[in-house]
Parts: structure tokens; sequence; C-alpha cells
């Protein structure tokens, strides 16, 4: 297995390019299932999650080819109506294939994702919209099947908005008969750059980005020609690696509106922090002062941010409280920044962080995508060396981390 090893307590300088988003790119490459030839995404990362939504989707029938950030996928056959558990437990985004799958073909069979290591993370949601659109839902040996001859549009309200919930019943209801309304959806970039493609697909779809989103359904879809917007994550730990090192470092390729709740905070420990077009100047703090955070839907303070904000806050001058709203058990890393000195306590969704003059490098296990994340966000501002212990949660989510880090000037390699 793979590890990352750090020196830490440099200074990041210099320029560095965002790559397409993830979690844009998995539901766009699902949306293909709804269209009938070749299919071109582009603007998408080079990551272990877009080859697994690949794979599956070559297990579904579809042709699948990556090359120079472009993602091709053939969708004239769709041979197969399942994705198998073995899919479902590396990447839970797998779950995506459902509400396009039963549009297309009138049957899907998801294996049902068990829980993982941020929460339970159920998929209720999801069910409840297609059972309302009409399809029969049953659970059988661990899988989800879905079934209805055509969707029919129907009123839908979320609970609480979902992300993938919303991404998958707005594919599902741009094939149904009627118009579906789906209230209190969630508000992501991801979800609107989905919206945007599947328009660009021939689909009508009115207010993604807003909680209610109204789809009017057609009877077929043009196959996809569409680029991906940056990923917002990605910007924010790069934003958040300049900040912690004191850095000064040019984000480029990045959409700066997309980070306004993070790049509020991160001004507010100190750095000063610019955006021209589509790049960001960031010019990190000697020492960041402490912020609270809580995270919220979008346009809240992300949730997929909060683990790399928390090691900002373990050398900030002063206690931060970090609140999770969105996940039960994301503070996985906490145990972990702990092994390098970080004064945290955890009670409930809070953390509260005494910030300590400087973390010290030690051994450190990745227990998640953004969890690992924040280990290397730490290791970079530590003393000493920090040895991250199962990478492979970390390019699960970000593209040449050690490459683009190391073109910042860190010392990180990857030791086999
Ligand atoms: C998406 O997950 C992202 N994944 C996550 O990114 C991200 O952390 C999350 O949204 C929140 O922003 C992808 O886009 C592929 P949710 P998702 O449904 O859609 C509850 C990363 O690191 N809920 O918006 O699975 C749920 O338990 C990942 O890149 C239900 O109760 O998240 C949670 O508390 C990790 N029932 C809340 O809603 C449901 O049916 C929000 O989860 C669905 C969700």
């Amino acid at each position: 297995m793979d590890k990352l090893e750090i020196e830490g307590g440099v200074r990041l300088s210099g320029e560095v390019s965002i790559s397409g988003a993830k979690n844009a790119a998995l539901p766009v490459m699902a949306a293909s299932i709804l269209s009938s030839g070749e299919n071109v995404i582009s603007n998408v990362p080079q990551l272990r999650d877009i080859s697994t939504m690949g794979k599956l989707l070559a297990h579904l029938g579809m042709g699948y080819h990556q090359e120079n950030g472009k993602v091709i996928l053939q969708s004239k056959k769709i041979e197969a109506i399942e994705a198998p558990y073995d899919y479902v437990k590396t990447m839970r985004a797998s779950v995506l294939v459902l509400g396009p799958l039963v549009a297309r073909t009138g049957e899907a069979r998801v294996s049902l994702p068990g829980g993982c290591a941020i929460g339970a993370r159920p998929i209720n949601l999801h069910t409840m919209g297609l059972e309302k659109m009409g399809a029969r839902i049953t659970l059988s040996r661990g899988y989800i099947r879905a079934k209805a001859k055509r969707l029919k549009g129907a009123m839908i309200y979320f609970d609480i908005p979902t992300v993938t919930g919303t991404e998958n019943l707005m594919m599902a209801a741009t094939l149904a008969e009627g118009q579906t309304i789906l209230e209190n959806a969630a508000c992501e970039p991801e979800v609107v750059d989905l919206a945007n493609a599947l328009i660009s697909m021939g689909a009508h779809i009115e207010g993604a980005g807003t909680s209610t989103v109204k789809i009017s359904g057609v009877s077929k879809l043009r196959p996809l020609k569409y680029k991906i917007i940056p990923d917002r994550i990605e910007t924010g730990t790069f934003i958040t690696a300049a900040a912690i090192t004191g850095g000064e470092v040019k984000i480029r390729n990045c959409n700066p509106g997309h980070n306004e709740a993070l790049i509020n905070k991160i001004r507010e420990t100190g750095a000063e922090i610019s955006a021209k077009k589509n790049t960001l100047f960031v010019k990190g703090p000697e020492r960041p002062s402490s912020e609270d955070i809580k995270t919220m839907p979008y346009p809240g303070f992300p949730t997929d941010m909060q683990a790399q904000f928390m090691a900002l806050m373990a050398v900030a001058d002063g206690t931060s409280v970090i609140t999770e709203n969105i996940f039960e058990n994301r503070f996985m890393h906490v145990a972990e920044l702990r092994r390098m000195g970080a004064d945290i306590r955890v009670e409930g969704p809070t953390a509260t962080v005494k910030g300590i003059k400087t973390l010290k490098g030690a051994q450190v296990m990745a227990t998640d995508l953004r969890a690992s994340a924040s280990l290397v966000i730490a290791g970079l501002a530590a003393q000493g060396t920090t040895v991250i212990d199962r990478v492979y949660h970390i390019d699960r989510g970000y593209q040449c981390i050690e490459e683009k880090l190391g073109g910042l000037g860190a010392k990180i390699r990857r030791v086999k």
C-alpha cells in the first residue's frame, strides 16, 4: 500500500492548476445512460472514482474510454441493469445509476450501500422519490430493485437536501411523463453542473441551484458533449494548504464563486485572498487566527472542507469550535491530528480545537478522502516528517496531489 511522506515547514509558493470536479463528473457520466450514442465529457479528473464509474457503466454494456482528460461513453446499448455490490462497496456514488437506469430501461437493481467511514448515509430519499414517480421499489438480498414502465412526474419533497438524491431524481425525471417538482433540493454547484449537462442533452429543467427544481419530461435525450466545472473542494484544499504554510499561491482554472463560504472564513483567519476570473491569489498569514465554522448544505460551509479547515485551526492562535451538521461521524481525522500534537476535544457534533504553535510530524492513517487531505495539510505545516498510510483514499479524489504540491515547493513523496 502506498504512503505519502511529507517533510513539513516549507512555505508553498507558485502556481497550481485545478482539475475537473469529481462530484460533478460522476453524475454527468451516469447521465450518459439517458442517451443513445457517443457521449464526450471533458475536463474529467483522472481519479480512481472516475474509473470505477467508467467500469460500472461498461458493466452495464456501455463503451468506456478515458484519454487526455476526456471520458467517452458509448450508450447505444444497455445490456445489464444491475450495479453489483463490488462497485457500490468501492464507491457509494455508484448509486447514481439508479435513476437513469429506471428511466431508460424501466428497471434497475442497485446494491444497497452500507454505512461508511463518515456516517450511515442512507438512500431512503432516492427511493422515496422514485416511488412517488410510480416505480415499484423492493429490497431483496441487499439489492434495491426499482421497476416502472415509464416514470411519471411527481411532487417530491426532501426532508433533508441530498446532493446525489437530487441528482438521481433529476436524471430520472428528464425522461418521465409530465412534470416533476423537487422541493428542498440540494443547491450545490455539482447539481447545477449536472442540470446544465442534461439541458445540453435536450432536457427541460428550471431552477437548478435553488431549492425548487422543475423538470418537464421529454421522450428522448441527445448524447452529451460537455465540459465539467472545476473542483471546488480541490480548490479549497489548496487555499487551506497555502494558508497553513504562510505561502503565496496562485490557483488557476478554478471558480472562485463556488468557494465563497470557505474564502470568507480563511480571510478571517488572516489570509489575503483575491480573485480574478478563474484565478485565486492566496497569501497565508504568519499564524492563522482561530475561527468557528458550522458545516451546512451549499452555500454554507462545505462538510467536504471541514477536516482540512480543522488542520488549519490546529495551529491557529486561539480556540475554534467546529460543528459538523451533515454527517454524524465525520471526525475520524481528529485522532490522527492528535497524534501530531493537536489539542482537539470532541463532544457530539462539535470539536473544540485549541490552537498550538506547531504540530509535530508523525505516522498517521488516512480514513477517508477529505480526512486524508487534512493530514496532508497538517503534514505540510508540521515540524519533521509525517508519513500518511492508506493514501488510496486520497487518490479517489485528488489528481496528482504530490506532483501538484511538489510544484509549489512542498517536500512530499510517494513511498510505494
Ligand atoms: C455528496 O454525498 C458528495 N458525494 C459527498 O462528497 C459530500 O460530502 C456530500 O454530498 C455532502 O455535500 C458525491 O457527490 C458523489 P447527501 P451524498 O445525500 O449525496 C442524509 C467526498 O468526499 N441523507 O447530500 O451521499 C445523509 O445521511 C464526498 O467527495 C438521508 O438521510 O450526501 C446526510 O446526513 C463524501 N437520506 C445528508 O442527508 C438520503 O436518502 C446529506 O447527504 C440521502 C441523504
